[in-house]
């Protein structure tokens, strides 16, 4: 008999048939509330809270596969303690979310905002010797909060344990989080939201930047106090700022949305076809593997 299984509505097109063998779906999109029923898995989007409420309407729910690399919209708690899997879709989207990464430093180092804003304003007088000056990379230190891949900077990183792979890839050199602020010409966010990160980029930590760095997030937004950034973007402290992830998606601080010199994005870091398709297809591949009674391939606590 079929399994009983809830699955984001939003990706179904990105699904094959194939895939969802056994499946008896229930296609529940983004907007609907998590329902009551007797349905053995279910595959969230990473807007749809998963806690105490929903595993108490699910009794039999065996599994929650995450459709994202970020799980921190599951109460994992709650599930542990009512023996329910949790799984991720680590790995497939870290190339996709890297270039997007660095779409937003070059950006930002290089003013394209601006420069496309200036032309579109029909107030482009020509060419100047000091318009729009940027930033060259060349002999920048790239900070990264939380290790990740190769750039091609000068990079120093934090991460709770060394690197040694890491390292010998991209020369980089492992700090502390106050050297890695201190030192930082261009500082990317790369750490889960936890409740030891949650925050951790607030008004004492960015005072302790260096005036004119670029600060980029493509992890998730409640690392960082938005209203203590737009302050410090108000100030002339940072130079600018590249976000694809906010504290309260889909709302984002009025005064950060105001603020000068930042590059906002809605949330795309791993939005290519590609990538969105091994997300699925890992999300319910989880949940084939639990439902015929093995193990989760990517769970996300043991
Ligand atoms: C995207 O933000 C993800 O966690 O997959």
């Amino acid at each position: 008999m079929a399994h009983p299984v809830l699955v984001a509505a939003e990706l179904k097109n990105l699904l094959e048939p194939t895939q969802l063998v056994d499946l008896d779906i229930t296609w529940l999109a983004a907007d609907q509330p998590t329902p009551k029923g007797d349905w053995v898995a279910i595959v969230p989007l990473l807007s749809r809270w998963i806690g105490g409420t929903e595993f108490k309407n699910l009794p039999k729910l065996r599994i929650v596969a995450n459709c994202a690399v970020g799980y921190n919209n599951v109460d994992l708690v709650a599930a542990e303690m009512r023996g329910i899997l949790v799984t991720n879709t680590p790995g497939v989207l870290t190339e996709a979310t890297a270039d997007l990464t660095w779409a937003l430093i070059l950006a930002l180092a290089r003013r394209l905002v601006e420069g496309v804003d200036l032309v579109r304003s029909g107030q482009w007088t020509g060419w100047h010797p000091e318009q729009l000056l940027g930033l060259e990379l060349r002999g920048r230190t790239l900070g990264l909060l939380g290790a990740r891949r190769p750039f091609g900077l000068r990079i120093l990183y934090t991460a709770r344990t060394p690197k040694p792979e890491f390292e010998r890839e991209t020369g980089a050199r492992r700090v502390d989080t106050n050297q890695l602020l201190a030192d930082s010409d261009i500082l990317s966010i790369h750490v889960p939201s936890t409740p030891e990160t949650k925050g951790m980029i607030n008004g004492e930590t960015l005072a302790r930047m260096k005036r004119g760095a670029i600060l980029i997030n493509t992890s998730r937004g409640d690392v960082i106090r938005e209203e203590a950034l737009a302050k410090s973007l108000e100030l002339g402290h940072l130079g600018a700022v590249g976000l694809d992830v906010y504290a309260d998606e889909p709302h984002i601080h009025r005064r950060l949305r105001a603020a000068p010199r930042t590059v906002l994005l809605p949330h795309i870091g791993s939005a290519t076809e590609a990538t969105r398709r091994k997300m699925a297809a890992i999300a319910i591949e989880n949940v084939q593997s639990v439902l015929s009674g093995k193990p989760p391939l990517t769970p996300v606590y043991s």
